[in-house]
């Protein structure tokens, strides 16, 4: 909703449009003219104020409400610092294709996809997240027990910095138990968009076995698995096999196969195998052309040429018939009944040639028991099947995508990940960064995890990741309550953070002091704790030169109230009054727990009489 600058006021004499709809509000009727176009902010003001007009109705909107829902934490873009002592490497190639640039990063997710947003905005293909149930129980590693609204709210954040990382083609995947699938499909729709939902799975986790059988209502054993796009048009869905039993309805065989159609003589399937003295297994792997079944064509549902020929085949019992197709395999016809091959029910799954079915919403085939040992880490009740992330992978991109978990819990999305060839990001808060995670892809790296997905893909280690936390706030409060530049801050750190706020990429140059990130090829940044004089802001001036222009963000400078016209390549400004009223300093820990609710908003920021911000003027000497 833009805003003219001139219709900012609640003054009478405010024009407003005869008839325009905004976000919210639909203005049927106004009692002026001329058209502007106004915030919702302001229309609200104008509302409030009185202002004469008639027939403002509130457009009503589908869509969920909680307890602090409008409240949204303003999050500081921290900076990462990388561990070179936690992150891996493999000691040597494995392939050509090995992959070193995985993340895996130890802090509150919501700062860290912050943090991810300006390198990774648009950038990642898969993002699966399986985050706390919200089921009350506390379970061994996290607290899961979050009141409703805050949980809400707290995922609400999540998703919206997801979705900005998402590829225009890019996935995410969200797992989530009954307790709360029905709010989280709502709030995805807000968030996603109800045209960009893709699908619903259910997963079968458990057996109605043990302690879950005396439950008083049928037993629970399955997750949700809901799927968005970042953009439907342009998802693209590769389709997926699922292996299945042998169909029996095949039971047909066909002898002298080598002789073609006109010499084929059919028996049945059980006496070949007696003939043949081999199993089905067997006689699936040798002669999967050769099993067959007869199936009654749609004869109303089928094209002309198909339609004659079947009429024709019928007429000539002995005689098979074949329309040849040029996108679609042959249709082989006898007695008018279409012959159908179990060589096209084989798929390639896992390594093997397997009867397959094509993958549906619900999915059964992926046992969860059994995984315990998987990544050889024990993570009671949230580690996930790594044939579960393997579907996801597979289905959601192609080797060398990103692929982000921002709850990785035991690490099992990061080790899938790698052992099929992608890039990972994975973000987790608890210990278990260290303990559990770590040492799992770790044993990826070199080779030794064989448990998982590991023998289907044929793995056998390589590539690495480096490893993360985040920086502390950038800015702290002294004795005296003033905000000032934390003290953990060295100078280097100091530049990237003050890039990040503005927006600026970090990127120090070898030969200029002056030149520590870049906006675009002639926009540059230069911070520095120091305090610039008149003279010392004249030579970086001249330094810069007509053709380059210059952010300067220093603790305090001198200079007249005309600098600015002086140095027309520089802007100059103080930090931290430059940076102050960005976003919440200082909070660390934005997790799931009902004391994080986000504050309310700040009141706006006053604004001069130039629609500015006044915090920002750069005319101000120290
Ligand atoms: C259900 S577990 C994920 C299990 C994982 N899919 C696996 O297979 O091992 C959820 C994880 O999210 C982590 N978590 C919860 N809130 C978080 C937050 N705000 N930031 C980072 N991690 C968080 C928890 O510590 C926990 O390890």
């Amino acid at each position: 909703m833009n805003l003219k600058v001139n219709a900012i006021t609640n003054r009478p004499s405010l024009k407003l449009p005869k008839r325009y709809s905004l976000k919210t509000y639909k203005c049927l009727r106004l009692s002026r003219q001329k058209n502007v176009r106004i915030s919702e902010h302001r229309l609200e003001k104008v509302i409030t104020s009185g202002y004469n007009f008639i027939g403002v109705t509130k457009k009503s909107k589908l869509e969920l409400t909680w307890i602090g829902k409008e409240n949204r934490p303003r999050l500081e873009p921290r900076i990462l610092l990388e561990d070179p002592a936690k992150s891996y490497h493999a000691k040597q190639r494995v392939t050509d294709n090995d992959l070193f640039d995985n993340r895996l990063i130890l802090g509150d997710n919501l700062l860290a996809l912050k943090a991810l947003e300006q390198e990774f905005t648009g950038k990642i293909k898969c993002i699966f997240i399986d985050p706390p149930y919200n089921t009350g129980s506390a379970f061994e590693h996290y607290d899961d027990g979050v009141e409703h609204s805050v949980w809400l709210s707290l995922m609400r954040d999540r998703l919206e910095q997801l979705r900005q990382l998402l590829t225009n083609d890019g996935s995410i995947w969200v797992t989530i138990d009954d307790n709360e699938v029905h709010y989280l499909k709502v709030l995805c729709d807000e968030v996603f968009g109800r045209s960009n939902f893709v699908i619903h799975n259910t997963v079968k986790r458990s057996a109605p076995t043990g302690h879950k059988s005396i439950n008083p209502t049928p037993v629970q054993v399955a997750d949700y698995l809901l799927v968005y796009a970042k953009d439907r048009s342009r998802w693209n869905y590769k389709p997926q096999y699922t292996k299945r039993d042998f169909d029996t309805a095949y039971n047909k065989f066909i002898d002298d196969y080598e002789k073609g159609p006109a010499g084929w003589k059919i028996t049945t399937l059980n006496a070949a195998l007696k003939e043949r003295r081999i199993s089905l297994d067997e006689c699936l792997s040798k002669f999967p052309e050769r099993i067959i079944r007869f199936a009654q064509p749609n004869f109303d549902g089928v094209g002309k040429e198909t339609k004659d020929l079947i009429l024709v085949s019928r007429k000539t019992p002995g005689q098979i018939f074949i329309q040849k197709r040029d996108d679609h395999a042959d249709i082989y016809l006898l007695k008018g009944d279409r012959i159908l091959f179990y060589r096209d029910k084989l798929r390639m799954i896992d390594g093997s040639l397997v009867t397959g079915e094509l993958l549906t919403n619900v999915w059964l085939d992926i046992p969860y028991q059994g995984i315990a040992n998987e990544g050889n880490v024990v993570f009671p009740k949230g580690k996930k099947p790594e044939k579960l992330l393997q579907r996801i992978v597979d289905i959601a991109t192609e080797p060398g995508d990103w692929v982000l978990d921002s709850f990785a819990g035991s690490g099992t999305t990061g080790a899938v990940a790698h052992k099929l060839g992608r890039r990972w990001i994975m973000v987790e808060m608890g210990d278990h960064c260290d303990t559990h995670i770590a040492p799992r892809l770790k044993s990826v790296i070199d080779g030794l995890d064989q448990a998982g997905v590991s023998k289907a893909v044929g793995w056998k280690g390589g590539g690495g990741f480096r490893y993360y936390r985040l920086a502390p706030s950038l800015l702290e409060k002294d004795k005296w309550g003033q905000w000032v530049i934390s003290k953990e801050f060295n100078s280097t750190m100091l530049a990237e953070a003050a890039c990040k706020l503005e927006g600026f990429t970090y990127a120090p140059s070898e030969t200029l002091y002056w030149q520590h990130g870049h906006s675009t090829e002639r926009d540059f940044i230069y911070v520095t704790t120091q305090q610039l004089s008149a003279d010392q802001l004249a030579q970086l001036s001249e330094e810069v030169g007509t053709e380059r222009t210059l952010l300067v963000l220093c603790a305090a400078f001198r200079a007249s109230k005309s600098s600015n016209e002086r140095y027309p390549n520089l802007t100059v400004k103080k930090i931290p009054k430059q940076v102050l009223s960005r976003c919440e300093w200082g909070h660390d820990d934005y997790s799931l727990k009902v004391e994080n609710l986000p504050k309310a908003p700040p009141a706006p920021p006053k604004m001069d009489k130039r629609g500015q911000q006044s915090l920002f003027d750069a005319e101000e000497g120290n």
